[in-house]
């Protein structure tokens, strides 16, 4: 992915501190910017478990010595990006002296306040582009006097055609090897199917006809075709809150898009749970014990800020 981003924009320059193997030409380890008479330092840094996979042939070094090193620079203020897990960039902000800012970049989600660790700023702003953080720093403080998180108002930005033009190509690009993933795993598909204890809506409507149809006019009925018209119809970042049974609390019902086709879009086992004892014995009490957590694993701080349970679930009750 880097190698095509650096041939789509050539005169791009990708930041790397602990990639081996440096110079390659596009890449460099740190860039200093002169800004207002101040020495901003910007690097990135790696955590070489989390890349073994991603990053074909090229080695990752030591996080701590090299970005200790890389701080040898001379400058008034050092930023850095961590693309590391929550839990390890602490340790390692923890243990380097000399960090100003870090830049949580893998980990999914906003904070709302930015986190002073060992004389470091740590930030996290990772929302899918919808929002910027913004910093003003106090350079004999050493402190941010004003740090926020502003939301992106499409309306303000005009897109960059070439840009967007890149992005819609990648993201085509990323949909054609889900594709392929998912046709190299067809083989399992008739022992993952069998397992599922769910039964899915087209059983619920032998039964519940008026409530399905009742359903089928909530956004939970267009989950899965929201993420078709963005490209993101296989993508296993976005599947598990547009389909069902696929959350952190029960893996056992959507797996895939062709292993279960019929596990798309908020069904009414995401709410009441697996149907497989109740379609059996529909007498015996089931389902009803549906609370805000039921909601909130999807409707989080970030994917729906404004989410209520009482009002929000008069919008889908039946
Ligand atoms: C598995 C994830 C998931 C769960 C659980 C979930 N939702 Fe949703 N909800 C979504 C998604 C995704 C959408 C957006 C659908 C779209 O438009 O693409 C949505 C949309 C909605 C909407 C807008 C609906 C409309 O008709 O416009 C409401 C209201 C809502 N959910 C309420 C709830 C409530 C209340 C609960 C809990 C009882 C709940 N949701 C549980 C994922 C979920
Ligand atoms: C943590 C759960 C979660 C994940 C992961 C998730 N979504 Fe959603 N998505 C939601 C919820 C909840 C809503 C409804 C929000 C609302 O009603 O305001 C929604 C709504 C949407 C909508 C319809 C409303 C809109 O904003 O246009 C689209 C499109 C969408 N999501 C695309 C995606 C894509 C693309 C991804 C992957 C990059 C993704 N979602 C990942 C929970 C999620
Ligand atoms: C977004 C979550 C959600 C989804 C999706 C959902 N339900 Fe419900 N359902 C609820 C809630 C909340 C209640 C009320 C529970 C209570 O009374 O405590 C309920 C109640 C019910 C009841 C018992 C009350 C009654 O009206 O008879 C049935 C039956 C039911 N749902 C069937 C379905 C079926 C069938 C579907 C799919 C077509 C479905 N539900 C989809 C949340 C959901
Ligand atoms: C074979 C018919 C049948 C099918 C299929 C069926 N149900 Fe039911 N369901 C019933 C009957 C009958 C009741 C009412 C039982 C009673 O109150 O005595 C019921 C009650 C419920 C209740 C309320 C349970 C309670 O504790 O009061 C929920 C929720 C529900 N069904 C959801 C579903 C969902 C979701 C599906 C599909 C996954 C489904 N049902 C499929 C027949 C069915």
């Amino acid at each position: 992915m880097m190698s095509s981003l650096k041939k789509n924009a050539p005169n791009s320059t990708i930041l790397c501190g602990n990639l081996d193997g440096l110079p390659i030409p596009g890449f460099e380890t740190h860039k200093v910017f002169t800004i207002n008479n101040k020495k901003v330092l910007i690097t990135a840094i790696i955590d070489p478990d989390l890349e073994k996979k991603a990053i074909h042939g090229l080695q990752i070094k030591d996080p701590l010595s090299t970005l200790k090193k890389i701080l040898e620079t001379p400058h008034d203020l050092a930023v850095a990006v961590l693309h590391f897990s929550d839990t390890k960039a602490r340790r390692l902000i923890r243990r380097i002296s000399g960090l100003d800012v870090a830049i949580l970049g893998t980990q999914r989600g906003t904070m709302k306040e930015s986190e002073l660790i060992n004389g470091c700023w740590l930030v996290k702003n990772n929302n899918h582009g919808k929002t910027i953080g913004y910093l003003d720093w106090d350079f004999t403080a050493k402190a941010p006097t004003n740090a926020k998180i502003v939301k992106v108002k499409k309306e303000l930005y005009k897109a960059d055609q070439k840009i967007a033009n890149l992005v819609s190509d990648h993201e085509l690009w990323l949909r054609q090897h889900y594709v392929e993933v998912e046709k190299s795993k067809e083989r399992t598909v008739t022992d993952l199917t069998a397992k599922v204890p769910y039964v899915s809506i087209h059983t619920c409507t032998t039964c519940h006809p008026k409530i399905s149809a009742s359903w089928k006019n909530t956004g939970h009925a267009r989950a899965y075709a929201s993420l078709q018209k963005k490209c993101k119809d296989f993508c296993p970042d976005c599947l598990p809150c547009h389909v069902t049974g696929s959350r952190e609390h029960d893996k056992q019902g959507f797996r895939s898009p062709s292993a279960t086709p019929d596990l798309f879009n908020i069904q009414c086992e995401e709410c009441h749970g697996p149907a497989e004892e109740h379609i059996k014995e529909p007498e015996l009490p089931y389902g009803l014990k549906i609370e805000a957590s039921t909601c909130t694993i999807c409707h989080t701080a970030n994917t729906d800020p404004e989410f209520s349970f009482e009002d929000d679930l008069n919008l889908v009750s039946h």
